[in-house]
């Protein structure tokens, strides 16, 4: 049960959503034109699991009302690294299609550079020692930045490889694994450990890693009319830019242009970067594509520069930003001086009074709700004494989508959040409204 979505189902869905202008029709092309005939979303155990643990109440009623489908693929259901990062090692093709198969309707690739200037998913350009198994490919290994150097009584192990010290083809030869090292290791072997006790090494098995083309591929080519969101890096400072004349601005073009080249539209891309440069460059040189750009603000972490960033969010606004993304932190705060409840922040209603729309991350990188406060978590920095049990994620959900009004939400483990937006009616921005707005 709870999994089924006929291709009749979608097309009944499709014509019963609501076509207003935000949570719009983006997505209503539910299968492929080409596709199987029939594709089931499987949202799995999780978001059961949560709604049994919710406090019973309106929300808690709501969510269970939705427990039999039927199930659609959600645009405001981004898969975040793929969208199945939670177990499965990220920018993968398989956490890709966890993603897809969980419902996400846009799925990320990170977009990082090759020494040949080829361009491939990776979060970060210089994670492979954490992301792949490099150190365990002697050849390639003794190409790294920084080689691996075992751990001893004084210092911990080290490593450091980028996607710019490899070409291409030996990215690709790579087996992607869960982001994890172990600063004890005095083996390369030992370092592949240390995932977050929260995730799993189950699928330690040799994941695909991408290349942005075929990134692209595999995503036209999934059933129900999937979207992309490739995010520009900025280069750490191991690998200085220009590279060997290689230009963050030539970078830019790059990304779009293997959208372009691979004719996909541009209402279906919704490209991301943290650095300005990049969103007025993709403004000022690809319209369509700069209009649906998504600005991803980090700039807000100590008390003072959060006033700041709110403060720039009109300017932003004034100079072709349409669409904001903080991570959820920023967005909530608390309601009351005993920290129990929830509220949006200063910075989520300044963004939406200035015209913003708001994307925001990430869902599901926390593990239990129960131990966010003693550890600190980012994502909950703002407001973790109000939560301690994983029921209340519908409940931050229910904020951020309901109050904040978020148009689509970055999570680690799609499912999560598709349930949600599925229950909602929720189906993410509409691609090609944001031209001129
Ligand atoms: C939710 O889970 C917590 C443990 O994290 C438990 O103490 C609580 O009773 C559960 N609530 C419900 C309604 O199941
Ligand atoms: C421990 O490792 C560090 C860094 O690799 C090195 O500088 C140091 O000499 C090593 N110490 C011993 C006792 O081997
Ligand atoms: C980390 O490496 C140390 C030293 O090799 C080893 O004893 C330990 O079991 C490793 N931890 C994990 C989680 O693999
Ligand atoms: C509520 O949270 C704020 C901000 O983290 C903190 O300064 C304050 O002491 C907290 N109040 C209580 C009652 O814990």
């Amino acid at each position: 049960m709870a999994r089924v979505a006929s291709t009749l189902a979608f097309a009944a869905l499709a014509v019963a959503a609501p076509l207003d202008a935000r949570h719009g029709s983006g997505h209503t092309q539910l299968l492929a034109p080409d596709g199987p005939t029939e594709y089931q979303i499987s949202y799995g155990p999780r978001p059961y699991y949560i709604v049994q643990n919710m406090t019973e109440g309106p929300l808690k009623d709501k969510l269970m009302s939705c427990e039999n489908g039927p199930f659609s693929v959600s645009g405001w259901s981004i898969g975040h690294r793929g969208g199945g990062t939670l177990q499965i090692p990220e920018e993968s093709a398989q956490s890709e299609e966890a993603g897809a198969r969980m419902g996400a309707g846009v799925l990320e690739c990170d977009v990082a550079f090759t020494n040949d200037l080829q361009l491939v998913c990776r979060h970060s350009l210089c994670d492979l020692h954490t992301t792949t198994d490099i150190l365990l490919r002697p050849e390639l290994a003794a190409k790294c930045t920084t080689p691996f150097t075992p751990a001893n009584e004084t210092s911990d192990a080290t490593a450091l490889c980028c996607t710019s010290d490899i070409t291409h083809d030996e990215f690709m030869s790579l087996c992607s694994k869960m982001d994890g090292s172990n600063s004890s290791a005095t083996t390369p072997e030992d370092y592949q450990h240390g995932v977050a006790s929260f995730r799993t090494e189950l699928y330690d098995t040799c994941a695909t890693p991408l290349s942005l083309d075929t990134f692209i591929d595999l995503v036209d080519a999934l059933p129900g009319y999937r979207n992309f969101t490739p995010e520009l890096k900025t280069p750490p400072a191991d690998v200085p830019m220009p590279f060997n004349g290689y230009t963050q601005e030539q970078y830019a073009r790059d990304v779009i242009n293997a959208f372009i080249n691979k004719g996909i539209a541009a209402e279906r891309v919704w490209p991301q970067s943290f650095l300005p440069a990049d969103i007025f460059q993709w403004i000022k040189e690809f319209p369509e594509f700069g209009a649906q750009a998504v600005y991803l603000d980090e700039e807000g972490e100590t008390p003072e520069t959060f006033e700041t960033a709110v403060a720039r969010l009109p300017s932003l606004k004034a100079q072709g930003v349409n669409i904001i993304a903080p991570p959820f932190n920023y967005l909530l705060t608390y309601g009351d001086e005993n920290n129990d409840t929830i509220v949006p922040s200063s910075y989520a209603t300044t963004a939406k009074a200035a015209g913003l729309d708001i994307i925001t991350w990430s869902f599901e990188r926390s593990g239990p709700l129960d131990r966010v406060e003693a550890t600190e978590d980012y994502y909950y920095n703002t407001f973790a004494q109000a939560v301690s049990y994983d029921g209340q994620l519908y409940e931050v959900l229910d904020i951020l989508a309901n109050e904040v009004g978020v148009v689509a939400m970055f999570s680690d483990w799609s499912a999560t959040v598709g349930y949600f937006a599925n229950c909602f009616g929720l189906t993410g921005p509409v691609g090609g409204s944001y031209l001129n707005k």
